[in-house]
């Protein structure tokens, strides 16, 4: 196996399915049967799920809320999905830990990076949630500091496209997917990946990311397997 501990970023918004709002059962169900896959390879698996399914900083922002008001109640957002996530992981037998950023100790333990770190070493599936329990950081942010924290070989961010184009592949027909590209010509061709913060913090500690689409049952077990999926992020 090429990656022995990973971490897995999960968008909000993927998790409803064709909904407007919310979780979709069946696509939460997916993603458990898709991380099992992994899991019973014994790949140590760390997940950090967004919370834009239910709740944007940003949207708060418009309606003349405080920013960090609103990033507070993204945070827990990304909370209810964690919970979510646990409850569909453990329904397929998996070994789950959800470890919260802001303390919540009825429903979740406090993040402790030891015990992160150790329970993935006792074979459980880690949720980190509540992003990194500051404002003005996203949940990539979040999947790229706690990637950094645990060791993780790589993050895996799923999205429902299949890589990183040069141009939008939604918009141009012409678009041409990279198998891989560095960090610095992401950077000077203009590209996104992550926001900065997150990009950044990749670069700095040389964690590769591979953007890939998680909506396509399997691919997951195929990138672990050393398939090219996707597209690769690196220094
Ligand atoms: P070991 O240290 O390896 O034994 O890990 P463990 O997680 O099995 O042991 P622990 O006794 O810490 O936890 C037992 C259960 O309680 C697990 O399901 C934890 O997720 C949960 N747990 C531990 N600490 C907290 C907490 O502060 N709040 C909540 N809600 N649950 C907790």
């Amino acid at each position: 196996m090429k990656y022995r501990r990973v971490l897995l970023k999960l968008s909000g918004e993927s998790l409803m399915g064709d909904k407007q709002f919310g979780i979709d059962n069946q696509r939460l169900s997916t993603y458990a049967k898709e991380i099992k896959n992994i899991y019973d390879q014994k790949i140590e698996v760390a997940i950090v799920i967004g919370g834009g399914n239910i709740f944007r900083g940003v949207q708060a922002e418009e309606g003349g809320m405080d920013r960090t008001h609103g990033d507070y109640m993204g945070m827990l957002a990304t909370m209810i999905n964690s919970m979510a996530l646990q409850a569909a992981l453990e329904s397929i037998g998996l070994d789950t830990r959800l470890l919260s950023a802001i303390e919540m100790k009825e429903i979740s333990e406090p993040f402790i990076r030891r015990k992160a770190v150790r329970h993935l070493e006792k074979g459980r599936v880690v949720i980190f949630g509540a992003g990194t329990g500051n404002p003005f950081f996203t949940t990539d942010s979040a999947a790229s500091l706690r990637a950094i924290e645990i060791n993780a070989d790589v993050i895996l961010k799923g999205t429902r496209v299949d890589g990183i184009y040069n141009v939008d592949p939604e918009k141009n027909a012409e678009a041409v997917k990279f198998d891989q590209i560095s960090f610095d010509d992401i950077y000077s061709k203009g590209l996104k990946v992550m926001d900065m913060t997150a990009f950044t913090l990749c670069k700095e500690n040389s964690l590769p990311i591979i953007v890939f689409d998680m909506d396509t049952p399997g691919n997951l077990s195929k990138l672990i397997a050393g398939e090219k999926i996707g597209t690769i992020v690196h220094n």
